[in-house]
This record gives structure tokens, C-alpha cells and sequence, in this order.
């Protein structure tokens, strides 16, 4: 079975070589083994939440999409869209507002803190804190269950965003689903040994230390200044030195070989200059990320193509969300008008009298067909084909009738004679009935 991989990224701010190390080139890697279907988007709706600057969101975005796109992530492989491409994922976001409790919302990690810096500054214990900021689990959890995703590669700060996207696809199943799991239930992938690079002055490189380096920005000359403000220590050139006492070996080490590790260890303890061991890591990354910052460059200087690629992977999005969706819609009863029971005079209304009907038929070659109609007898749905056994015929039948719109996505031999969203109600309707 193919596992679906999914995560976001929200577009704030300018990757650096942090986020390329820790982030995006190991998702890239991951996305290229076999089995694995990657959803990887832009969570720019989340983004909305904590900046309100339209600038920046409009740069942020293009920067981030023309980052992955530089740095070989392949479109034929991974479905790369924006969140705001996908008009399903807050038509969801509302459906499971609906079915979340605001206890738990209460105590989200990132909410909680906003409260608690209130209370501590003698504040109002929600000053400044916006819906967006409360609501911000939800629209997460819509994002992961919109696309039925196993495995969420995440921080180990979004963890518990990923519970409460698992218990509120189970609360869901459990109204909605009449037995069947209409969600899966995804779960956190926290990679335990991801290299996190070390920023300029040995903490974790961080915007908000002010310690990281660029990974594109600023061109080949940012990156030789960056990496010559890395902190080391005062021995001279000719003085042994302590490979780990700076966080140059590290950052060397994250694009090197085992070889070219082993050689660089071996060099500063014989001496090596602090300066030449920058210059050979700049050279380094350098051969690494020149090549991708040219692509960049492209990339940036052409908006237009990130922009085409973007809406050429939310129609690949939109190709499961829009489906999932109205499937979804049907579950909690915003239904077309078609399968309501029809009151009876006297008699109690029998629901299943209601429901569309399967029949099936031998057409004039004497060959086994079928057909859905409604209950008044309004054609639905036709079989594709004719077959010469009637068992066949019939096992589509049962498949269509038990597992309903699935079975046409797994190629039942079907043609609609009425609108999709007709015909795939009737589907869900008898589905439903199954299962009561
Ligand atoms: N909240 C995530 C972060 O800040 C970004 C994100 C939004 C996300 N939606 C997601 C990650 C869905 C994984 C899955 O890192």
C-alpha cells in the first residue's frame, strides 16, 4: 500500500541554510522513496495568522515555493500546492469546528502561552489573541485530514496539533461515519536524529537569534560573510585545534562526505587556520547550493513559472479534496434534495422503499447489465459494458451498492446518466442503508 506523507510550511520569513539542512532537504529525499505519495503545501492561511503584513506574505510565499522548487523538489512526484489554493480545506476547517471541543483548544501549547504572558503582564487573559491564533489546531487538522495522510513529518512543537487532528477525525468517524472510518488517523513523525544545524554562534540556528545563514539570499558573497562571523576560538594558524569547539565542523559536516569529514577533523588538529577552514566549508556548501541558488535566481526573476507550478499541483490536490469533500458534506447531511423518504398517507414510511435501486438485466445480446435508478425510477447510472456472466455483473453491483463512490474510483465499469453529485448521493445513500 502506498503511505501518504504530508506536511505544510508555514510562509513566514526567508529560508536559511537551517531550514534547508533540517527541513527541506531531508523531506525532498523522502519524497523520492518508493511507496510514498508526498503532499507538501504552503500553509499561508496559518501564515495569515501572525503576520499581517500583505508584503511580506506575498514575499515569503514566493520565496519558500522557489526554495523548494530550487532545491529538486520534483512536481511529477510530490503534489506541491498552496493551502489557499484549496477552497475544501476551510469548508472542512468549519465542518470539525463543529465537532471540537474548546476545552481542548483551550489547552494548545501555542494559545496557552499567548494566555499565560497575558495573565504574567497583569493583562486581560485573551488581549491581542485572535480566533485565527485559537482556531489554528482546526485549520491544521483540515489540512491533514482533507488528503487522508498517514505520516506528518513535524517539529517536536506541532506534536500536539497532532493529536487533536487524530481525536478530532476520531470524533468525527464516530457521528458520521456509520461504522466506516471516514478519516485516517495520522500520526506525528518527530525525526529524532534530524541534523539541526547550529547557527553563528553555536545555538540553534534561528531567525530569532539572529545567528543563521543564508541559503540563497544574498548570493555567494553572503554566504562567504556569514560563515566568517562563525564564532571559534583565538588559536593561530599552526596551533592544534578542537574540531568541536565551533560550530563551523558542524555546519562543514552537514554537506560533506564521510571522507571530506574525517579530512577536515584530521586538518585542525594539525593546525589548520580558522580562516582556510572557513574558506574550504564556504567552497563546500558552496558546490552543494550554487547550482540550486542559479535555479533560484530563475525562479525569482520568473514568478510567473512558481505560480504555474502551484496551480498545477493544487488541480492535483483538488483532484482528492474535491471528491473527499462532497462525500464528506453527505456524511454530516448537506445532502442534494433526492434521497429524502417520501411521507406515506397511513402506512409507516419504509426508508429503504426510498432508496435508489439496483437492477439488473440482459440486454438485447442476451449479455448481463446493470443500472441505477431512483426509487420514482429516474435513471442514475448504467453499466459501461456488457458482460457474459452474470456473476461478474453482479459483484459490481454488490461492491457499488457496499462501498459506493470507492468502487467507481476502483474502476467499476460505470457511466452517470445524471450529475455526478446525484448520482453519487444515491451512491453514499445506499451505502449508509448498508450499514444501518
Ligand atoms: N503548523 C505547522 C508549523 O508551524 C505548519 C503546518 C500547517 C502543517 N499545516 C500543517 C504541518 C499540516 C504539517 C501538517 O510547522
Amino acid at each position: 500500500m502506498t503511505e501518504r506523507v504530508l506536511t505544510g510550511i508555514t510562509t513566514t520569513g526567508t529560508p536559511h541554510l537551517g531550514n534547508y539542512v533540517g527541513a527541506i532537504r531531508p523531506a525532498i529525499k523522502a519524497s523520492l522513496e518508493p511507496g510514498v505519495e508526498s503532499f507538501f503545501f504552503l500553509a499561508d492561511y496559518h501564515a495569515l495568522i501572525k503576520c499581517d503584513d500583505p508584503d511580506r506574505i506575498e514575499r515569503s510565499r514566493l520565496e519558500i515555493a522557489a526554495t523548494w522548487l530550487a532545491s529538486g523538489l520534483d512536481t511529477g512526484r510530490v503534489t506541491f500546492y498552496r493551502q489557499s489554493d484549496i477552497p475544501e480545506t476551510p469548508e472542512l476547517t468549519w465542518l470539525l469546528t463543529c465537532v471540537t471541543a474548546k476545552g481542548q483548544m483551550n489547552r494548545a501549547h501555542a494559545y496557552k502561552a499567548a494566555t499565560d504572558a497575558n495573565v504574567a503582564a497583569g493583562e486581560d487573559l485573551d488581549a491581542n489573541i485572535t480566533m485565527g491564533l485559537y482556531s489554528y489546531p482546526i485549520l491544521m487538522a483540515a489540512d491533514i485530514l482533507l488528503f487522508n495522510a498517514h505520516r506528518v513529518p513535524v517539529g517536536r512543537d506541532q506534536v500536539q496539533h497532532l493529536e487533536m487532528a487524530r481525536d478530532v477525525a476520531q470524533r468525527f468517524n464516530h457521528l458520521f461515519g456509520c461504522g466506516r472510518d471516514l478519516f485516517v488517523l495520522p500520526s506525528a513523525e518527530v525525526e529524532e536524529d534530524v541534523a539541526m544545524l547550529p547557527g553563528l554562534d553555536g545555538r540553534k540556528m534561528s531567525k530569532s537569534y539572529d545567528n543563521t545563514i543564508p541559503l540563497f539570499e544574498g548570493g555567494a558573497k553572503g554566504l562567504k560573510e556569514a560563515v566568517a562571523r562563525i564564532v571559534t576560538d583565538s588559536r593561530l594558524p599552526g596551533e592544534p585545534k578542537d574540531p568541536d569547539s565551533s560550530s563551523l565542523v558542524t555546519i562543514h559536516d552537514a554537506f560533506a562526505t564521510p571522507l571530506q569529514k574525517e579530512a577536515m577533523r584530521s586538518a585542525l588538529r594539525d593546525g589548520l587556520g580558522w580562516g582556510d577552514a572557513k574558506q574550504k566549508t564556504v567552497d563546500l556548501i558552496e558546490s552543494h547550493i550554487g547550482p540550486m541558488r542559479a535555479r533560484y535566481n530563475e525562479l525569482m526573476a520568473h514568478p510567473e513559472h512558481v505560480e504555474e507550478q502551484l496551480l498545477a499541483g493544487a488541480e492535483k490536490a483538488r483532484a482528492v479534496a474535491t471528491p473527499f469533500l462532497r462525500e464528506l458534506r453527505h456524511a454530516v447531511g448537506l445532502r442534494p434534495m433526492i434521497a429524502v423518504p417520501a411521507p406515506k398517507p397511513a402506512a409507516a414510511p419504509d426508508p429503504k422503499q426510498a432508496l435508489p435501486i439496483f437492477k439488473q438485466y440482459r440486454d438485447e445480446a442476451g449479455q448481463f447489465q446493470f443500472k441505477l435508478t431512483t426509487a420514482q425510477g429516474i435513471e442514475l447510472l448504467q453499466s459501461a459494458q456488457a458482460f457474459k456472466d452474470g456473476r461478474e455483473a453482479g459483484a459490481w453491483v454488490k461492491r457499488l451498492k457496499t462501498e459506493g463512490l470507492a468502487a467507481v474510483k476502483a474502476g467499476a465499469p460505470v457511466e452517470y446518466l445524471a450529475q455526478a453529485e446525484t448520482v453519487e448521493a444515491a451512491l453514499a445513500a445506499l451505502v449508509a442503508a448498508q450499514s444501518e
